[in-house]
């Protein structure tokens, strides 16, 4: 377009700036799905989506609350009474009923062992809304935070974007699984220093995206001590909280600080229904700080992500059924713990590992033996081929900002069975094919990946599955 060169002068920074992230090459992989998404019948060879972190595996348990209480919503004969007072409602603090449901449903996603003041909850929209939101209310323009990699990408979007704030990561290794020490803490926090940004706080994902783990109570006590010492804050992502479907169990920073003596002014907790309950669309997101400052700022510019008083009325009466709460977390865990346990077998069947995990709806895949070299050039090629050859859409470690190639993320729960069967199936006839291209050339096999790999699942019989086809979303 010829205007677009002259954007830059009638433009925003904001607007003009690349900060987004949608121009990465990591949305080829979307793009590839999204010109040719898998479907059992219509489309067998297409490409299936694992990028994608949705839990699709509890929504009947859902449906059919919803069907017994037709009440809860305004759209029925029983709960259309309630139409024009929800209509209408439009205050930034929330349906008090809401706040009070969502603070119980929070502990509850906590293990019970924490409770949440309904005062302090703040509206946002997802978690997305949520996190700039705290950005816009602990740092400035310029101001950093340190978080651990690998990361969420989207955390650039959602931290940096319109806010301005830079993120410092703090290297994680695979040496030790992955776990966020005092002293990479301490080097990144010292780096910065040196060419004098001023670090605002730590941010991080627990449980983790990418890595499904859950952190320790010794490495969480840490961390609070480390912030507490350098008086910068500690934001909490706890999106995955009840995302955990095997011990050990989940350890909120809620918790951790009723243990350590720590400035509470300095924690704060982000939530959002749309992994731990598989609502994304409903754009629920939560602002849960202890410092009254920051809940009160937040509420003013939460006005800008509300939660539609609709969602919140229905939202109110379902996490306030207690039955319902207790068998949906409770089955949830179980349906999950079921398919990561079908899919990381059948990886392990392959020879493939994954980081051992207890919670979110992906795993972090070790395939560095798959590596024609050891760099993120090799790792980039190895997932071109994954997403052109086995047409797989799975995310490579460096789009997490991992400092070791050959990690690759792959999401489990956006599909039926049968779907992840058939990228089982693919994943073991790209390692085959692999393997025999090693004994006749007794050569790395990985050298003649591209050339001698004619594979394609063309040739499998992929049947009875269904995939969603979705566009490119707003968080992975
Ligand atoms: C760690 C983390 N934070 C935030 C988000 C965004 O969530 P929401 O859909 O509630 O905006 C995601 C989504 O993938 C996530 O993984």
């Amino acid at each position: 377009m010829e205007f677009e060169s002259g954007n830059s002068q009638v433009l925003s920074k904001i607007a003009t700036s690349d900060e987004h992230g949608e121009n990465s090459p990591y949305f080829d992989g979307w793009k590839a799905y999204d010109n040719d998404p898998f479907h059992p019948i219509k489309n067998p060879h297409g490409v299936i989506q694992m990028g994608l972190a949705e839990n699709q595996l509890s929504h009947d348990i859902i449906e059919e609350w919803i069907i017994k209480n037709p009440k809860a919503s305004i759209s029925t004969r029983e709960g259309v009474h309630e139409f024009k007072n929800i209509a209408l409602f439009q205050d930034y603090h929330g349906l008090p009923e809401f706040r009070n449901a969502v603070a119980k449903f929070m502990g509850k996603a906590r293990g019970g062992r924490v409770s949440f003041d309904p005062a302090r909850i703040v509206m946002g929209g997802g978690a997305t809304g949520a996190n700039e939101m705290l950005m816009f209310c602990l740092a400035d323009p310029g101001d950093a935070f340190l978080v651990p990699s690998p990361y969420y990408p989207a955390f650039n979007r959602d931290l940096r974007w319109r806010t301005r704030v830079q993120l410092i990561p703090v290297t994680c290794q695979s040496s030790n699984n992955f776990r966020i020490t005092e002293e990479a803490l301490e080097e990144a926090y010292q780096k910065a220093r040196k060419v004098n940004i001023k670090v605002k706080g730590l941010i991080l994902a627990n449980p983790s995206n990418p890595l499904g783990t859950t952190l320790d109570r010794p490495t969480l006590i840490s961390l609070v001590n480390f912030i507490n010492e350098k008086k910068i804050h500690l934001v909490c992502d706890e999106i995955y909280a009840a995302t955990v479907f095997r011990g050990p169990s989940f350890i909120s920073i809620s918790e951790i600080i009723e243990e350590v003596e720590c400035d509470r002014n300095l924690i704060h907790i982000v939530y959002s229904l749309s992994k731990d309950m598989g609502l994304p669309g409903f754009r629920v997101g939560i602002m849960y700080s202890y410092n009254d400052t920051v809940v009160s700022c937040s509420r003013k510019m939460s006005s800008f992500g509300l939660v539609s008083s609709q969602t919140q009325h229905l939202l109110a009466s379902m996490l306030s059924d207690d039955e319902f709460t207790d068998k949906f977390m409770l089955e949830n865990a179980r349906r999950l713990a079921k398919r990561h346990e079908m899919f990381t077998k059948g990886l392990e069947e392959m020879g493939i590992k994954c980081l051992e995990s207890n919670a979110g709806l992906f795993c972090w895949m070790d395939l560095r033996h798959l590596l024609k070299e050891n760099t993120f050039e090799g790792e980039m090629g190895l997932w071109r081929v994954i997403i052109s050859d086995v047409k797989l859409n799975v995310s490579p470690g460096s789009s997490f900002y991992c400092h070791e190639p050959g990690w690759f993320r792959v999401c489990f729960a956006n599909m039926d069975a049968e779907t992840v069967q058939v990228a089982l199936r693919r994943i073991l006839m790209f390692v085959v094919k692999g393997k025999e291209v090693d004994m006749k050339s007794k050569k790395s096999w990985q050298k003649n990946l591209r050339l001698r790999l004619s594979f394609s699942s063309r040739i499998y019989d992929e049947t009875l599955a269904s995939s969603p086809h979705s566009p490119i979303p707003q968080s992975c």
